[in-house]
């Protein structure tokens, strides 16, 4: 773990129960990627369902209860903290962690495998509007 990219508050993801950003796997993909709050801080996911690979934040936060994800598609929920599921379609399985860590309130992507593209979904070079906060991938502060 040599390096860092700073991503957001854990405040932030409390507030808002998920925080979605784009990053670039080891093979040069972008993925999408969903911070969620969990007991010990925040934890990181791709934001894939285990079962039919659908996206569990569709641009709107993820929906969670009780501290458990749910897949919008057929309702299996994951634990936040571990990913895992002992439900539904996608039961037995659990989601692909991504290493994030907190450090004084604030979350740092730590994955070597994963490289920062920008917050929000992949869409959003598309045009989803949102394009109001700083584009560049080297230097994030709110
Ligand atoms: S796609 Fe998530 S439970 Fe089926």
């Amino acid at each position: 773990m040599s390096t860092r990219t700073e991503l957001t508050t854990v405040e932030a993801v409390r507030e808002g129960r998920s925080w979605l950003f784009t990053a670039t796997d080891a093979h040069g993909t972008d993925d999408e990627v969903i911070l969620v709050p969990c007991e010990d801080g925040v934890e990181a996911w791709v934001n894939r369902c285990t079962h039919e690979a659908q996206r569990l934040d569709r641009g709107m936060g993820v929906a969670m209860r009780d501290g458990e994800l749910i897949c919008p598609k057929h309702g299996s929920t994951f634990d936040s903290c571990s990913g895992h599921c002992d439900n539904g379609d996608a039961a037995h399985t659990t989601l692909v962690g991504v290493d994030v860590s907190v450090e004084d309130g604030t979350v740092y992507l730590t994955d070597d495998g994963y490289a920062f593209v920008h917050e929000g979904g992949i869409e959003d070079d598309d045009g989803w509007g949102d394009d109001d906060g700083p584009s560049s991938t080297s230097h994030l502060s709110f």
